[in-house]
């Protein structure tokens, strides 16, 4: 089965078990600001697992593109990825245990669907401990459904419990499917540290809120949250050994080959894996409006970037050649996530932009490079180039350390990996700090014209209440020193006239000349103060607070403005839809 078909395959299951289908989220979350990228399927529907009314109804499917760059280093072995689409089917506060696994059992042996059978199968369940008991119900209903009761294997908290997505909110205790990979005889007991065995969905069972504090709190509703690597799950059907051996990546590899001017070899590389998943990933960053860049997700774009030309440059690669790679990404899923086509242009240019710096950057590094060798006296015998200088040249100049260790042994030098690592961790501790502070609420960019756009969309919200009614509540927020973007919920496109209202209430206010104040407080005694927050678990136990006379009062780490007088006239440039229910207000300040 291919993974086309299989995509298919289980959204139309599960539309026929009354799940809606929803589209994929953006790579970037909208309502994270703990996370850089989308990593699971639930995780655009945080809002959703903690009780806020979905617009498509209670049960949900979709397939979701997601990035992991925790594995970032291990991309190149048979098994990682670093962008993978991951399927999916929700209840929020619907259906519970019973349904979800009758509907994953059946979708694993059904005929029509997966077509496993029964004694390929093995499963997890939940052991239990101080924060949710063993999960009998599970493990009987397993049974019952014909797994013996050694292919049921209990685990603890490490193993059997999912989320939360970043760093605080919706999880719980799951269930774990697993496909017998090996030879026959298929060994009677399962034994989950067999690597052979290999996890093909996980059924998460989300009753719980991880809070900022680390405490495990009940959630409002009960919810299931299902995921299934599409990437694998096609390997593992079509028995092979790799996801890199599916047609997934194929025209990748074809692409790649191409431009070396080779037969399609037997075996692929560590460097055909990495450059094909990297790719693969970068072009997808791009699609959802993201450029190269020098910290958090353009960082993480450089990096897959320029770790698959260097990777290109082991295989001999000489030129340009990322282009022709992403194209095959767009080729083979444009039909699937259009936006790949509808960005297609701006994908390929930034990728030959990204790799024409690269080899300035490589360049320059170069120079660099070699003065430091140049200072060090002929006589020295045992000749090291220190961590600090080797974090310069990567931190100044891009110069990936690899290279600088490769043409350190060419001319006789070491380098100081430890004094590098050092000088390397203290850098993501500081990068980490401001993560930290994102977390907060806070953005990285506290210019002046980004702090005037935080206070902005403070009165715009007060002013779509007005305009539209209490039920408008954020739903995302990104803005730059250019402009805000404002998603919230709504179910209809807004009229010029609401529209003209809501520019007008806030150019008022900004007319007004009102102080913002600033006051810390607890999340408590903000919400005392009617004040305006987005999920509660985001914030820590004191907040800030922003007030703007009688019109608006947000929990919001800021930056922010002193007076609205200071901050020129608003303007609204675009009303759209961003996804079912929520529309999308991208303004400026003139
Ligand atoms: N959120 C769960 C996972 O990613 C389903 O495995």
């Amino acid at each position: 089965m291919k993974a086309a078909d299989i995509r298919r395959k289980y959204i139309d299951f599960f539309v026929s078990k009354g799940h809606r289908e929803i589209k994929s989220a953006s790579l970037i979350p909208e309502n994270d600001p703990t996370c850089l990228f989308t990593t699971a399927g639930m995780h655009p529907l945080v809002p959703y697992l903690q009780g806020a009314p979905h617009p498509a109804g209670k049960r949900l499917t979709d397939f979701q593109k997601c990035v992991r760059t925790g594995d970032i280093d291990e991309v190149g072995d048979p098994v990682h990825l670093t962008f993978f689409e991951m399927l999916g089917n929700w209840s929020l506060g619907d259906y519970f245990k019973e349904d979800a696994i009758r509907f994953s059992f059946e979708f694993l042996t059904g005929k029509d669907y997966l077509n496993i059978p029964l004694e390929k199968l093995a499963v997890t369940v939940f052991a239990g401990d101080e924060n949710a008991p063993f999960d009998d119900f599970a493990f009987n209903l397993w049974h019952q459904l014909g797994l013996p009761e050694e292919r049921i294997a209990r685990l603890g908290k490490k193993d059997n419990w999912w989320g939360p997505a970043g760093q605080t909110g919706p999880c719980g205790p799951d269930t774990e499917m697993f496909y017998w990979t090996g030879p026959d005889p298929i060994p009677e007991v399962f034994d989950p540290k067999d690597k052979r065995w290999v996890e093909i969905w996980n059924d998460v069972f989300m009753q719980y809120n991880k809070t900022a504090e680390g405490r495990f709190e009940p959630l409002a509703q009960k919810n299931v949250d299902t995921g299934m690597g599409l990437e694998r799950v096609t390997a593992i059907l079509q028995g092979k050994g790799s996801c890199y051996e599916t047609e997934i990546f194929a025209p990748l590899f074809a692409a790649l080959d191409a431009v070396r001017g080779i037969a399609a070899p037997e075996k692929r590389t560590a460097s055909e894996r990495i450059i094909a998943d990297h790719l693969r990933a970068a072009t997808f960053i791009l699609a959802d409006g993201i450029t190269p860049g020098k910290v958090d997700q353009p960082y993480v774009l450089r990096r897959l970037i320029r770790r698959a030309i260097r990777e290109g440059r082991k295989l001999g690669i000489e030129g340009a050649f990322i282009g022709k790679v992403a194209g095959a990404v767009i080729g083979q899923l444009g039909d699937v996530y259009p936006e790949l086509v509808q960005n297609q242009d701006k994908i390929l240019a930034e990728m030959a932009k990204e790799e024409h710096q690269f080899a300035q950057t490589v360049e320059k590094g170069t120079k660099e490079f070699e003065k430091l060798i140049e200072r060090v006296p002929a006589h020295i015998t045992r000749k090291i180039i220190s961590g600090k200088n080797a974090f310069n040249l990567y931190e100044t100049y891009g110069f990936p350390i690899e290279l600088t260790v490769e043409m350190a042994r060419e001319k006789g030098f070491e380098v100081d990996m430890e004094g590098f690592d050092a000088a390397f961790r203290k850098h993501q501790e500081m990068s980490r700090a401001g993560a930290e502070q994102k977390f907060k609420g806070g953005l990285a960019d506290a210019s002046e014209a980004t702090a005037k756009l935080h206070s902005a969309t403070h009165l715009l919200q007060a002013a779509l209440r007005k305009v539209l009614g209490d039920h408008v509540e954020q739903r995302g927020s990104n803005i730059t020193a250019e402009r805000l973007r404002f998603d919230f919920c709504h179910g209809a496109k807004m009229t010029p006239e609401e529209l003209k209202k809501t520019e007008d209430l806030v150019n008022e206010a900004i007319g007004r000349k009102l102080p913002i104040v600033c006051t810390e407080t607890t999340v408590e005694e903000a919400k005392k103060a009617g004040a305006m927050h987005v999920f509660e678990n985001k914030y820590g136990d004191v907040v800030k607070m922003y007030t703007m006379g009688d019109v608006s009062c947000e929990i919001c780490g800021g930056p922010h403005a002193s007076n609205t007088g200071d901050l020129g006239h608003f303007r609204i440039v675009k009303e759209e839809s961003s996804s079912s229910g929520v529309r999308r207000i991208k303004a400026v300040l003139e």
